[in-house]
Order: structure tokens, then sequence, then C-alpha cells
């Protein structure tokens, strides 16, 4: 294959691909260590308590058992910082399925056998889990996930609410939401000569370190993290969880014996964070040639009582639409329940999912096509900070997805379009967007090889997305070589140090770290004479620079989704034949790898849309459907035509690359457009999520 020399916008396949199709990528379950041992945990059976006694007496005699971990017995962590991760250190239980023990052994089997003979007596407290919109002890969180404000008010949009030639007032709800990559999050630790060596399912290996040195006390020195595949994330495996935390207790007390722990699927449910359920109330008003005069968002969403997250859930609305009234307000209910966290687009998946079926309402009630509504109140600054967007393309996207869909020409009537076989038809448009994020933290060292290749080493992670490939064009572009003389080293400690991969931010964060050492790698090798290259290699390194542009303009990646539905007028049974969605996302690196992306994200949008939801029971506290047989996601069969389109985008301001994130853009709005379908098929709004047949009689 002839590589191009200029690699930025190439389809290249994934240089990763042929090991994770062979099998031979290995995962961090997988990584061959000798006379591991295997962990197995014991969970609370009670959703509020108090521990009084963990009988360990016939667990500790069975064969193969080489500890039974309690929190009398497990050794001692340093911090109390983060209470999610504080396991086994004492007697209360936060949550249903809370780890409360566990027992090491030298065979899986053997560990689940005694973890499964470990008997826990409680005293058992009154519980409370279930979120109301209306709960009495909502309040108002200090500190929003992303770091947002809370609330945000400009004008009067009570007054203006009150005027309005026309209004909308609705309420939508969202559920549950389990994180279920494919593979499950696993650990093997190890615990030798004071050094800790860990194989995690981990979006950064560095920040994952950070966060057990804080908790154990120890130098970060003395851990490494490895992570260089990774089965799926979404944002389960950024923040650090309990699992690795007892993995870790785990090694403690077996020293020398690595200590495999893999979480089952049904453990994943209490274990490795969920999305938040929301109640959101949106209020829009128009004036009578359409365009918005005020905007309300107010959302009422958990968290739990042990540690709080607070979801960023109405921030999109803050920025999506014109209008000079607006207001957004986040509340939070503090439930005896497992802590919420991040998950693919955290705040604007939701948010947007109220936000863009309210904008469907209202340009139905003032009379307008609901691409043209949109268009009509696209604002020409960012509405609430008053300063210019770098790029902003949502009409583009708009324009162009309309065009490609075939939207011109569409009657708006709801419910009279019918195919064979009893299903009714229709159509639906949502806008989607994501912020362009910049996590500082990230650098990178580029060494020249003797043989004329050129080592670039990061810490960053390959979730499955294609860093590894795209950001190896990178480094070709910014080294001015072709990609086959670029190794690249990702997903451990040892690299130097970088951002997990969040907020879509990997790119802009490692491919500006990356760019700044190639530039000054060329600077030295231009500057010294260096013929031939010493043994062990010409490197530099850099972190990657502040953006200047960041203060003057509102970075976004924005696009359109459009989807067709089918409805069956008998079993209210919802397919979905066709989904297209038109991107604005600066310049795609790969456009192979990219297309993955945005096509997963709308994927993962219509599973949101039709499928997915954990339902609890209220009488114990814990997910009922916790296993993917009753926990639906979209398979195959689920999903018909879907087309990525991206618009060519040409902004100068978000980083060196020209590139916005794309990992969670995709999913922004699927959910909103298909729901705006539905009703175009049926008549019926649903504002409730997942929308399952018993919604429609
Ligand atoms: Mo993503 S939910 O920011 O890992």
């Amino acid at each position: 294959m002839t590589l191009p020399v200029r690699a930025i916008g190439t389809p290249l396949d994934r240089f990763d691909g042929p090991a994770k199709v062979t099998g031979t990528a290995r995962y961090a379950f997988e990584h061959p260590v000798d006379r591991p041992a295997y962990l197995f945990p014991v969970q609370a059976t009670v959703a509020v308590g108090r521990i009084v006694a963990v009988h360990t007496e016939p667990a500790s005699r069975e064969p193969g058992v080489l500890a039974v971990l309690t929190p009398e017995n497990a050794p001692r962590v340093a911090s109390f910082d983060d209470p999610e991760v504080v396991i086994l250190q004492n007697h209360e239980v936060a949550y249903r399925g809370q780890f409360v023990a566990a027992a090491v052994a030298e065979t899986s089997e053997a560990a689940r056998r005694a973890a499964e003979l470990v008997r826990v007596d409680y005293q058992a407290g009154p519980h409370d889990v279930e979120l109301r919109a209306d709960h009495p002890d909502r309040y108002a969180p200090e500190v929003m996930n992303g770091g947002f404000a809370t609330d945000s008010l400009r004008g009067n949009p009570e007054a203006a609410l009150a005027d309005a030639a026309v209004r909308l007032d609705a309420t939508y709800t969202t559920p549950w939401y389990q994180h279920a990559q494919l593979e499950p999050h696993s650990t093997i630790a190890r615990w030798a000569d004071g050094r800790l060596t860990l194989h995690v399912a981990s979006q950064g290996v560095h920040r994952l370190r950070e966060s057990l040195a804080t908790l154990f006390g120890l130098d970060p020195e003395r851990i490494r993290v490895i992570s260089p595949h990774v089965g799926g994330a979404f944002g389960g495996k950024l923040h650090t969880h309990p699992d690795v935390v007892l993995a870790v207790l785990g090694a403690l007390a077996v020293p020398g014996r690595p200590v495999k722990l893999a979480l089952t699927r049904q453990q994943m449910f209490s274990q490795v964070g969920y999305r938040t359920p929301t109640v959101q109330r949106v209020r829009l008003g128009a004036g009578p040639d359409g365009r918005l005069v005020a905007v309300s968002h107010e959302v009422v969403q958990q968290t739990a009582r042990h540690k709080e997250f607070a979801e960023q859930t109405a921030t999109p609305t803050r920025v999506m639409y014109a209008a000079p009234h607006r207001s957004t307000t986040h509340r939070l209910v503090r439930l005896d329940v497992p802590v919420p966290t991040i998950m693919r687009a955290p705040g604007k998946t939701p948010g947007m999912y109220a936000l863009e079926s309210a904008m469907d309402e209202m340009a139905i009630a003032c009379g307008q096509d609901p691409v043209e509504f949109r268009i009509a109140n696209e604002p020409p600054l960012d509405p609430e900070l008053d300063r210019p967007f770098s790029t902003r393309n949502l009409v583009g996207c708009l324009r162009d997805g309309a065009r490609r869909f075939g939207w011109a020409g569409r009657d708006p009537t709801p419910g009279v379009r019918r195919a064979a076989g009893g299903w009714l038809v229709g159509t639906g448009v949502a806008a989607s967007m994501y912020p362009v994020y910049r996590l500082p933290g990230s650098s990178a060292t580029i060494r020249l090889e003797p043989d004329g290749r050129y080592t670039v080493s990061i810490g960053a992670a390959d979730l499955g997305t294609g860093t590894w490939t795209a950001l190896t064009q990178v480094a070709a572009d910014a080294l001015g070589v072709l990609v086959d003389r670029i190794v690249l080293r990702i997903g451990d400690t040892d690299l130097p140090a970088a951002m997990a991969a969040g907020g879509s931010s990997g790119m802009t964060s490692w491919g500006s770290a990356v760019v700044e050492a190639a530039g000054r790698l060329r600077a030295r090798l231009a500057a010294e004479q260096h013929d031939p290259v010493p043994a062990d290699g010409i490197e530099a390194s850099a972190e990657m620079p502040p953006n200047p542009h960041r203060e003057h303009f509102s970075m976004y990646a924005f696009g359109a989704q459009f989807a067709e539905v089918r409805v069956h007028e008998a079993t209210g049974e919802v397919r979905v034949p066709r989904l297209l969605g038109v991107f604005a996302a600066g310049r795609i690196i790969n456009p192979k790898t990219g297309r993955s992306q945005l096509l997963g994200g709308m994927t993962m949008g219509l599973s949101m849309a039709l499928h997915e939801r954990c339902v609890l029971d209220p009488r114990f506290g814990h997910v009922v459907n916790h296993d993917l047989a009753e926990y639906h996601i979209a398979t195959n069969a689920d999903v018909g035509r879907v087309e990525v389109h991206t618009l060519v985008e040409d902004d100068p301001y978000v980083n060196p690359m020209g590139s916005k994130g794309i990992g969670e853009l995709g999913i922004v709005g699927t959910a909103a457009a298909i729901a705006n379908a539905v009703q175009h098929a049926t008549g019926v709004r649903v504002r409730d999520l997942p929308i399952t047949p018993d919604r429609f009689f």
C-alpha cells in the first residue's frame, strides 16, 4: 500500500484492527501473569444499613482460599476524600450491591464459591431510592460536572412566557441508563516490593494512578498502570470505581500474587456508574412570527447520598437557540443508590432529548416546519456569553441533511402515512451539539530512532475508537513523514502523562501535545548535526500549549439528525428503518474511524430512544433487569440504514489539527429525532423514554 504524504483526512484502516479481530490484542484481564489469584466480591443485600457481623468461617476453610477480606481485616486506605471508593473500611452500607467483603482464591471458581459462603448480618435502615420531581429534599448542587454553573438566568423568562403569543410547557423524562461496555470492568493488580502494578480497562492511566496514589497514600511513582486496549468505555471507565480498589485490596492481602477481578455483567449494574434519570420541564415562548422570546429548562435528577454527582443536563439549552429571556436550573435528589457518572455526552444527551422534542412541539404549535423553525431561531452569537462561535454550522447541517434525506415537501399532518402490513410512517429531525473541550495536562515525547523511525510516546487511551490510528496520522503530518515511520506508544503510566479520554477531548489534548513535541524535535534536528542518529536517538518533549483563542470564541461541533420510523398500528412496535446524520465537527482526522464514531453514537441514541431502561425495585433498591437479556440494547436487527455525512469545516481556532471532538456528538439528538418522527407517524407525543409499545395505548 502506498501511504499518502498527508495522513490527516485519509480513511486509514485502524492499525490495531488485525490484532483485535484475530484475538491477539490483549485486554486487561487477558494479560499473562505468573500464578494469578482470583477475587470475587460479596455485595450488600440491603440498601441502607450497618454491618453487624461478617461470618467468614466456612469460606476461609474452602480449599484454595487465600484470603477473605472484610471491613475488619481489609487493608486500610489513607484518604477518605472519595466515598465511592472507600470500601471495606467501615460498617456502613450506602446502596444495595455495595462491596462489603471479598474472597481471594487460587481459582475463580473457588473464589466465587467462598464468596457465596460469606454471611453478613445487617441492621437495615429505611431507604429512599425513587426519583420524583417533587421530592421534598431536592437541592441545588454547588458543583456541576464539567464546572458549569448550576443555574443561569437572563432577562425575565417568567414574564416573557406569560406574554408570549405561543407557549409550550412540557415535561420529559429519561430513565436510568446503565454502562454496558462489551468488555466488563476488569483488573489485574499485583503488589510486590512496595510497588503496585495494574492492568486495567481504563480511559486514562495517569488519572487512575493519581486517584489510587491518593487513596492508598502511595507515591505515584510506585504505581504503574497499563491499559493498551480497552473494549469500550463511554465514560464508565474514566472515574475510579470500587472494582479497581477491591482488586488492589486483594493484592495487598496476598503480596506477590497478581489478583484478577473481572466484574460479572450483573455486578456492573451497581458498580461502574450510570446515567442519572432525569425529569425535565421545558417551557418555550414565541411571538406570532415563530421567533422564540423565552426559553426555560428545569431539571431534577438524582445523586447518591454518599457522593454527589451533578449532571449538566440543561447546559445545551444555554447555547442552542436565540431568545432574549432564558433560564436553566438543575436540582438534585440524594437517594440510597450507586453514584451516577458520566456517560457518552453527559448532560447533552438527556438534555437535548428534552429540548429538541420541545422544539418540535413548538414548531408545530407555531405552524412552522421544524427545520425552518430551528434555522429561524439560530443565534448570531453565543446567546448567554455574547461572543462569536469559532465555527457554527448547524444551519448547514440542517440544510444538507434535509436535502439528502428528502425532507422537502414533507406533509406535517401526523398519523396519515401508511405502509403495507399496518405500519404508520413518520419522519423527524433534531439538532445535535457537543462542546470542544481542551483539558490541560497532556505531554508527549518524540524520539527519532537510528533506523529513521519516530517513537511517539503519550499516556493516551484508545477505547476502541481509533485513537491509535488517528493520533499516528497527526504525528506523521506534524513530523512531515509517512505514517509507517511512526511508532505510537499509549496506555501506560511509564509514558509521558496525558489526560484521560473524556469529553471528546482526546484528539484536541493529545494531538496538540504531539504537534508541539514534533515542532520542537524538527527545530532541534534543523539546528543540530545528527548524522548518523546516535544509538539512543534524539528526542524532544512538550506539553499541550494553552489555546490563545479560548476566551474569545465559543467552540462547539453541531449536527442534524433525521429519522424515519414505522409504528405498528396494532402492536405499537417501533422500527427505525433509516437514520441520517450530518455533522460539522471541524476537520475529520480519519474519515473511516470518524464515521464509525458518529455511526456508533447514532446507534446508541437509537438504543436510548427505544430500548434502554433500568427498572428499579423500590422495595430493595436494586436494578432488577441487571443483565443484557433484560436491559435491552439495540442489536443489529434493531438498526436499519444509518447514513453519516460530515460537512467540510475549517476552524482555525480549536487546535492545530482543526478538529472538533466526535466521540459523543453522534448520540446527541438522535432520541429526539426518533421521538419526533414517532409523533409524525402516530400523532402521539411520547415524552418519556424509552418509546415502548405501551406508550401508544
Ligand atoms: Mo466521556 S462520557 O466524557 O468519557
